[in-house]
């Protein structure tokens, strides 16, 4: 393959911090580069798809302490849930950096080593008000009645010497920069903050150094041990030094030459301002390309509310994708909000979509097609030699669409990342399929016009074939299947092949008259999103909610009420179709049956003779049609390991508990 740099693609996530689990907010980001980089692969460029999570600094470090590991035990541990979160998502990047990785180290201190040689970097003393508790340092100006104006607590003087960045001498060129590039920072809004910014103050320098004494969980300075590097300085450094030993031919890259700069950074707009006036200025010094792109979408809220761990209330993509499957989640975050601004992200809103989009419009249009083709023709699909769109308005109308939808030129949907436009387009195509069947009534064709049922079917799976195309990048599983049960054999593979040669072409896929080589027989499949009911399914999983005021305490009578024995487990077995709910026989001085949502933690044969908790007065309830009368107690942590509780003593069930 011929690299052109014409044809390359490199998008990045933040790297995320390893001192969290990942939430929806992660997975946002991460879904946007997965969506423009199976975008781009289908127009056969070359990808490279980068994630990763930030290691080193004081957050890091300080997690790691609460739980007595050291930094790198911490993070080799935390880095599982992000990978494994991504796998389960479907999420195709193509690196994965860390920041304690040996490469990124070397080329984060060559680049400093870079810019002291060039007098970019000074070193000086200053003196500060310094937070002990908190580990910041404040300005005179910070302070509030001379305490930190984070905690309220006394702060001390004191003298320190670090590294700086001369940022501030770049604040013209930055502003220039911006000014002549519009789409260097977008949406528009932020870069007219960053800008409003940069032209009403000045610029300071960026302390770019912690002395070990302070902080010695970050890559060592080049030329000093006795500093570690900033650990923003380290992180942003990522996006270009994964360009140089993760990135594919990285060893024909030279200095990145190849990869960098980026296409597009997607960020939050929490971290837009490191990446528009840190990074930017870093690069300038650097003397190496900006990217093309940053691009600062919004905050997620849930349920109107901040996501807060103290809360409870932070949303765990894992349940979601359990609960309604990778697509139907991935689907929702791009269609219920505009990328760029913030967002409510509800349960309810979600099944919503799923029911009337998915289940409603998608699934009905494929599974009535299907069924039909199957009734009136056992599932041959007969495909016309020339071409059909000259005189077929239907055709007319799902070209027009796919044209909006997936050429980049002139709409630029794609560059700028109007994520949902897009699928409004699509959604054209699947409104005027169904359309087009309310119509023609093909069981009445069936009666009267063969001929005209056979194009109507075949105008069906054309439409059906293109909304197949033009979602992949946003639901992958989904386009497979539908692509399978269409009678075609691989999408990518079959896009792949239709390429054209040369660039800014698309794939012949696109078209209408694209017709594959081999004969066509559809084949129902299962259905594709199944509705969700929302009285029977939904039993809303109460989040803990920590004690936050007086009126969360109970009295000891109200404690007395619930009533707590030791049981012994006599039989488990797992509840037909349900992946989390065993059915229980337990023994508690008397028998009774108790399902408990326990099947991801425990198999039921493990369960079996243990002495467990149990709430015996509970009234009854049915889980999925199963009677449980009464309830175990079992604990889940942060990292939703779940354990139930039983008793350290071999004490006799009936036990009373209190
Ligand atoms: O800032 N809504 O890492 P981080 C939308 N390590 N997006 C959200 C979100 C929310 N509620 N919460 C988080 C860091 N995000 C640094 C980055 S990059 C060189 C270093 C997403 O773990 C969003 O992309 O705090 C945000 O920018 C990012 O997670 C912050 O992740
Ligand atoms: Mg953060």
């Amino acid at each position: 393959m011929d690299l052109k740099p014409s044809n390359k693609f490199y998008v990045t996530t933040p790297i995320y911090y390893v001192n969290d689990v990942p939430h929806i907010g992660h997975a946002y980001t991460t879904i946007a580069a997965d969506i423009l980089s199976r975008y781009n692969r289908l127009l056969g460029k070359d990808v490279f798809f980068l994630t990763g999570t930030d290691e080193h600094g004081q957050k890091v470090e300080k997690a790691a302490q609460e739980r007595g590991k050291t930094p790198k035990e911490h993070a080799d541990l935390l880095v599982g849930n992000f990978r494994s979160l991504w796998v389960k998502l479907n999420i195709s990047n193509d690196a994965f950096i860390r920041t304690t990785d040996a490469e990124h180290i070397k080329t984060v201190q060559g680049l400093i080593q870079l810019l002291w040689d060039n007098g970019e970097i000074e070193k000086r003393q200053y003196s500060g008000w310094y937070c002990t508790p908190d580990e910041r340092f404040w300005t005179e100006k910070d302070l509030v009645d001379g305490n930190c104006p984070d905690c309220g607590r006394a702060v001390e003087q004191i003298q320190e010497e670090n590294y700086f960045f001369l940022m501030s001498k770049y604040q013209e060129r930055l502003i220039k920069y911006i000014d002549d590039n519009p789409s260097y920072l977008l949406p528009e809004t932020r870069r007219n903050e960053v800008l409003g910014f940069l032209k009403n103050n000045t610029l300071g320098d960026l302390c770019i150094s912690r002395p070990k004494s302070r902080l010695a969980w970050g890559i060592p300075f080049p030329f000093d041990g006795n500093f570690v590097t900033y650990v923003w300085f380290d992180a942003l450094v990522n996006y270009f030094s994964a360009t140089r030993y993760l990135a594919p031919h990285a060893e024909r890259a030279g200095l990145g030459d190849f990869w960098w700069p980026a296409d597009h950074h997607l960020v939050g707009k929490d971290i837009l301002t490191t990446h528009a006036v840190y990074w930017s200025t870093m690069l300038m010094a650097l003397k190496l390309p900006l990217p093309n792109n940053i691009f600062a979408h919004g905050w997620w809220t849930v349920d109107g509310k901040k996501m807060s761990k103290s809360v409870g209330n932070v949303v765990d993509p894992n349940k979601m994708i359990e609960k309604y499957g990778a697509d139907a989640f991935r689907y929702f975050l791009f269609r219920e909000v505009t990328f760029g601004l913030d967002g409510d992200f509800s349960e309810d809103a979600l099944i919503k979509r799923i029911n009337t989009e998915l289940a409603n419009d998608l699934g009905n249009l494929l599974s009535r097609f299907m069924t039909m083709a199957e009734k009136y023709f056992s599932g041959a699909i007969e495909i016309p030699s020339g071409s059909t769109t000259a005189l077929n308005p239907f055709a007319r109308e799902c070209i027009d669409a796919m044209l909006s939808a997936m050429n980049d030129i002139p709409h630029r949907h794609w560059s700028n990342l109007r994520f949902n436009v897009i699928l409004d387009h699509i959604w054209e195509i699947i409104r005027a399929g169904n359309n087009h069947i309310a119509q023609k009534e093909p069981w009445k064709l069936a009666k009267t016009d063969i001929k005209e049922l056979k194009d109507v079917m075949f105008n069906l799976w054309n439409a059906l074939r293109l909304t197949a195309v033009s979602l992949y990048s946003f639901m992958p599983e989904t386009s497979e299947k539908m692509w399978k049960q269409l009678g075609l054999k691989s999408l990518v593979v079959e896009t792949k092949l239709s390429l054209p040669e040369g660039d800014d072409k698309y794939p012949g896929i696109y078209e209408w008259d694209w017709k594959p080589d081999y004969e066509i027989k559809v084949l129902k499949g299962e259905q594709l999103f199944p509705r969700i009911d929302l009285t029977k399914e939904i039993i809303k999983e109460k989040e803990p909610q920590p004690m936050t005021s007086e009126d969360s305490l109970i009295a000891i009578d109200d404690f007395a009420k619930v009533k707590l024995k030791i049981g012994k487990i006599l039989q488990a077995e797992r509840v037909p179709k349900s992946k989390k709910l065993i059915k229980l026989q337990v023994d508690t001085g008397e028998q009774r049956q108790i399902v408990a949502g326990i099947g991801h933690a425990y198999a039921p044969e493990e369960l079996v003779g243990k002495r467990i908790a149990v709430v015996t007065n509970l009234q009854p309830a049915k889980l999925m049609g199963v009677e449980s009368n009464g309830m175990l107690l079992a604990a889940t942590d942060n990292e939703g390991v779940l354990s139930i509780l039983t008793p350290e003593r071999d004490v006799k069930e009936g036990a009373v508990i209190k």
